[in-house]
């Protein structure tokens, strides 16, 4: 199963709006005969590969799925009879799907007298899919929020430059986390302050020696860049307009929306503070969006914290000390030390000279859906209708939201 999960993260920014899954075939001898992941959306189950390598020698052998086999006729045809079909003996599940289109290949399979265990190594399999499954239950996009710090926590000095706190090997690292996000979002403070592209820039030099062996995510549409910016203030020379990829600029309902962001817009709630985070969230739902990488700034962020918005943090900390200057953070709605946001270490590893950190809250923050809100599909006319570069992703009709591979 641990092999089917490693495989299953390739298809990470690749098959969105679908989960990650990964699928490892035994021979009844118990020796590797196939395996496979699902790569991107619309292509082959990560079984239907695995299957396919595996051949005859699948008869009478075991399967390892990190997600339960679906049991729904999309674009390809239901994984639970490929796995019938191929005489698999036994099927091991990780996961279980969540969602109820796709979920009852497991029940399938027993009722023809293939042996069925679920739950094996579950937790490393959700966390490999918890973008997806966050968007399944909770109904809006994965939240990750991204920081660059130095170890006291400062992100410029005190005069405001900042570039560049990190090494280039985390820079590229940040390329990467981008390049596994739907979308990548940061506040009007940040697109005023540093004027920056927001696009994956993966190119063969940053990312030397740094990922070997593990290929750079392969996606199917560049990543959706998203403005906070509730007085539509985006300026018309902004890097985020240049067209290289799709960008969406959130303003508030009562906002003037000057001629160049139009076709960029969409019209959201207020709230003191800025948009509605949440109505964000669920339009980018409704767009397909189910990873989102927050860039900042530490205002944005701050406010993600405090609606008890983010599932992931990563941070980059740098060996170097400010003292003064800004900090990563804003204010996040803490006043009292009983209000503090308490996180867990998922993942300590050195990049370059640097510390990457990826932490992650202490209980679940995604229990509660994001009610849809009726403020979330009012786009500013000319209204999105194209993914070409520069504008933004299209609203999808009636089926918005992720899916399963099933549905691909
Ligand atoms: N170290 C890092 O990793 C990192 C990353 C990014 C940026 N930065 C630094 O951060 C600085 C800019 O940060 P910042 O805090 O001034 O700006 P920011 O967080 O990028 O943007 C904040 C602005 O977003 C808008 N906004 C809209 N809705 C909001 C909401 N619900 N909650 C909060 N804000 C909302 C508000 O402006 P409106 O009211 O006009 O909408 C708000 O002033 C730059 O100097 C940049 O270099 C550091």
């Amino acid at each position: 199963m641990r092999r089917a999960i490693a495989l299953a993260a390739r298809g990470l920014g690749g098959t969105s709006p679908n989960p990650v899954v990964g699928c490892v075939i035994l021979d009844p001898s118990g020796e590797v005969a196939g395996e496979g992941f699902h790569a991107y959306a619309g292509g082959p189950h990560a079984e239907v590969v695995a299957l396919r390598e595996a051949g005859e020698r699948a008869r009478g052998g075991t399967a390892y799925v990190t997600l339960e086999p679906c049991n729904h006729t999309g674009r390809t045809g239901p994984c639970s009879g490929a796995l019938l079909e191929a005489g698999v003996a036994r099927v091991v599940v990780a996961v279980s799907d969540p969602n109820p289109k796709a979920a009852g290949g497991a029940a399938v399979l027993r009722r023809h007298g293939v042996v069925v265990d679920e739950g094996v190594l579950a937790a490393e399999a959700e966390e490999v899919n918890a973008a997806w499954l966050t968007s399944v239950r909770a109904r809006r996009p994965h939240v990750t929020w991204k920081f660059a710090a130095t170890v006291d926590g400062r992100s410029a000095a005190e005069d405001g430059t900042s570039q560049w706190i990190t090494s280039p090997e985390a820079r590229a690292d940040v390329h990467r986390l981008r390049a596994e996000s739907d979308a990548v979002v940061a506040g009007i403070g940040t697109v005023l302050a540093d004027d920056p592209r927001l696009t994956v820039r993966l190119t063969a030099g940053l990312t030397a020696g740094l990922t070997a062996g593990v290929p750079a995510p392969s996606r199917a549409a560049p990543v959706l860049r998203v403005v906070v910016d509730s007085g539509a203030r985006t300026p018309a020379a902004a890097r985020v307009l240049d067209g290289e990829a799709p960008t969406l600029v959130a303003v508030a309902e009562d906002a003037a929306v000057p001629a160049h962001l139009s076709p960029h817009a969409v019209r959201l709630p207020r709230v003191p503070g800025g948009i509605d985070l949440r109505a964000l969230l669920a339009e980018l739902h409704d767009r397909q969006v189910v990873s989102v990488l927050i860039e900042g700034g530490p205002t944005l962020a701050g406010a993600f914290l405090r609606e008890g918005l983010v599932d992931r943090v990563v941070g980059y900390l740098a060996p170097a000390l400010l003292g003064a200057g800004a900090a990563a953070l804003g204010p996040a709605g803490v006043s009292t030390i009983t209000e503090i946001h308490r996180l867990e270490f998922a993942e300590v590893t050195p990049v370059g000279p640097d510390l990457k950190l990826v932490l992650r809250p202490k209980s679940p923050v995604s229990s509660t859906p994001v009610p849809p809100h009726p403020a979330s599909s009012h786009p500013v006319p000319p209204p999105p209708v194209s993914s070409t570069p520069g504008s933004p992703a299209p609203v999808p009709s009636e089926s918005s939201g992720p899916q399963s591979p099933k549905e691909s």
